[in-house]
């Protein structure tokens, strides 16, 4: 099979080229290099046999630098991903996330190529932060039972909940008018499209930084010695998450991929919420404390007590349509993707030390 991986050179888009690479298949990675670090994940990945294009995803001409316009899978992940960017430069967002998905989906359309789409939970906008909650010692938790469509406080958020509102950060907002447009793509002219909106995604090769990417970005800067913000809900690391680790993404990918080749009418069209889920869902501070028992160091917390427009005070995916339809669940916990991106960090960490700047705590 030969696989488009669009932003292949980031962090799971070459968690999935590496994957990819490894059970055999051809993989071209298209990439601009526009986020910092991502040109060594570009050198690892050749040297595994891929080939490397640095194109545009906004640009039509550069498709035409590819060797291909017929992929048997197009994975989409090239995105401006983090929420506080968007909101400084909307206009980038909306060519990076909009626009380039249509170039995409229209190489797609020519040749009928599958297209599995990486979307996010924040096109679900206030209506995550309605559950009642109540703090205790290391967390926040949903009190009691709650239930309302698309939402159970056992499970978390699954794909019926409405996606309307206005506090899904203009992030949010690119992310969903692409989703539609992946939608339209396969009813209107029966381009097979899987979506998953992603909650907490992290990886080895993850170039994280205090805008997107977190939890390999307090790996880093713990042992680099830089300081890691709490930012917002009383500033004391209570808020959750559920954290997937980049192997069980690939695990799914894989399985999604088939299902869109072999059987796509019972897949095509699908928006899945997906994530580490209940099992795996922690506090930053929970994490926090996980990272300093696996390296050694104390981490350096700042408080910063603004609350972000359109953050999820808690969040959890619930995964159970993607259980049934791929047979798939993740199984790497929050604390054992901790000690990989550690032990990718000790490997780099000469680079990441130029890259970030540093104290060299190690
Ligand atoms: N990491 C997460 O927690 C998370 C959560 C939800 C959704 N997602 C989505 O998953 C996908 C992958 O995210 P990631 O964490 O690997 O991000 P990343 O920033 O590490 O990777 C994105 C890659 O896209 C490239 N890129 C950006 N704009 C481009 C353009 N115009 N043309 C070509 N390449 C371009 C970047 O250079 C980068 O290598 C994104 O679509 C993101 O929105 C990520």
């Amino acid at each position: 099979m030969h696989v488009l991986i669009t932003g292949g050179n980031g962090a799971i888009g070459s968690n999935l080229a590496r994957g990819f690479l490894k059970d055999g298949h051809e993989v071209t990675v298209m990439d601009n290099l526009v986020r910092l670090g991502v040109e060594f994940n570009e050198a690892a990945l050749k040297e595994m046999g891929a080939i490397c294009i640095r194109a545009d995803a906004r640009c039509p001409e550069d498709y035409s630098k590819l060797p291909t316009q017929q992929f048997d899978l197009i994975i989409e992940c090239s995105a401006q991903p983090s929420a506080t960017q968007g909101l400084q430069n909307p206009f980038f967002d909306f060519t990076n996330n909009t626009l380039a998905v249509m170039h995409v989906l229209e190489m797609a359309r020519k040749h009928m190529a599958p297209i599995i789409f990486f979307s996010t939970n924040k096109i679900f906008a206030e209506i995550c932060n309605s559950p009642l909650i109540e703090e205790r010692k290391t967390r926040f938790v949903w009190k009691g039972h709650q239930r309302f469509p698309g939402f159970d406080s056992h499970c978390g958020f699954n794909e019926d909940l409405p996606t309307d509102g206005k506090e899904h950060s203009i992030y949010g907002a690119s992310k969903i008018a692409a989703q539609h447009f992946i939608r339209e793509y396969a009813s209107a002219f029966g381009v097979p499209t899987i979506t998953n909106a992603f909650s907490c995604m992290c990886s080895r090769y993850q170039y994280g930084n205090s805008h997107q990417g977190f939890l390999a970005w307090f790996v880093i800067a713990n042992m680099l010695g830089k300081e890691v913000p709490y930012i917002g809900w009383g500033a004391e690391g209570k808020q959750c998450r559920d954290v997937l680790y980049a192997d069980d993404v690939y695990e799914l990918i894989k399985k999604q991929a088939v299902a869109l080749i072999e059987r796509p009418r019972s897949v095509s069209g699908n928006v899945y919420t997906i994530g580490g889920g209940m099992p795996f869902m922690r506090s930053l501070q929970e994490l926090v404390s996980s990272i300093e028992d696996v390296t050694g160091f104390k981490t350096k917390i700042v408080k910063d007590t603004k609350t972000r427009h359109g953050d999820h005070v808690i969040y959890c995916s619930d995964t159970f349509k993607a259980q049934q339809d791929f047979r798939w669940k993740p199984k790497v916990s929050p604390e054992d993707a901790i000690v990989h991106i550690y032990e990718w960090v000790r490997q780099d960490y000469n680079i990441l030390k130029i890259l970030y700047g540093g104290s060299n705590v190690k």
